[in-house]
């Protein structure tokens, strides 16, 4: 089953959006595996964002994203990767369609709520910076037999 990286950011944390994001991922179907609440530490910032830092936002970007705790998850779930980016929306929150995480909570790309895996293979990479194997749970959830 696949697995995508979640994070609440600390705008959608200081606005009350954890237990909203949660309530759509698990209505959906999706199955939480891990979750973590924390503030990030720079070394992990710039490991999770490597390949925007040389970027011109990147500043801004940290500066964000350290601003106050985040909500760290990894979800599992039948194309979890590509459904969860659609459930979230387009990453400028002005184009995000209503419906969408983004096009329901947020008004500008520097504060966006949520950030989810873009690919399968950026998810692996995710969720192996944030979290050792031993913090993923593996369970049945009782639904499954009506989901799948
Ligand atoms: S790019 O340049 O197209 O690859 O960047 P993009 O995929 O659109 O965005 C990468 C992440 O950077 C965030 N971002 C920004 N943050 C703050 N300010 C500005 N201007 C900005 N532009 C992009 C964007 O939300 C992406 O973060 P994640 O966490 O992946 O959603």
């Amino acid at each position: 089953m696949e697995r995508t990286f979640l994070m609440v950011k600390p705008d959608g944390v200081q606005r009350g959006l954890i237990g909203e994001v949660i309530t759509r991922f698990e209505r959906r179907g999706f199955k939480m595996v891990a979750s973590r609440f924390e503030r990030l530490p720079d070394a992990r910032v710039m490991e999770h964002y490597a390949e925007h830092v040389q970027k011109p936002f990147f500043p801004g970007l940290k500066a964000y994203i350290t601003s106050g705790p985040c909500f760290m998850m990894v979800w599992e779930g039948k194309d979890i990767v590509k459904i969860s980016r659609d459930m979230i929306g387009a990453t400028n929150p002005a184009g995000a369609a209503p419906g969408t995480i983004r096009g329901d909570f947020a008004l500008e790309i520097g504060m966006n709520v949520i950030h989810g895996s873009d690919s399968v293979e950026t998810a692996n990479r995710e969720i192996a910076i944030h979290f050792k194997p031993e913090e993923l749970v593996s369970y049945t959830r009782i639904d499954e037999q009506y989901l799948y």
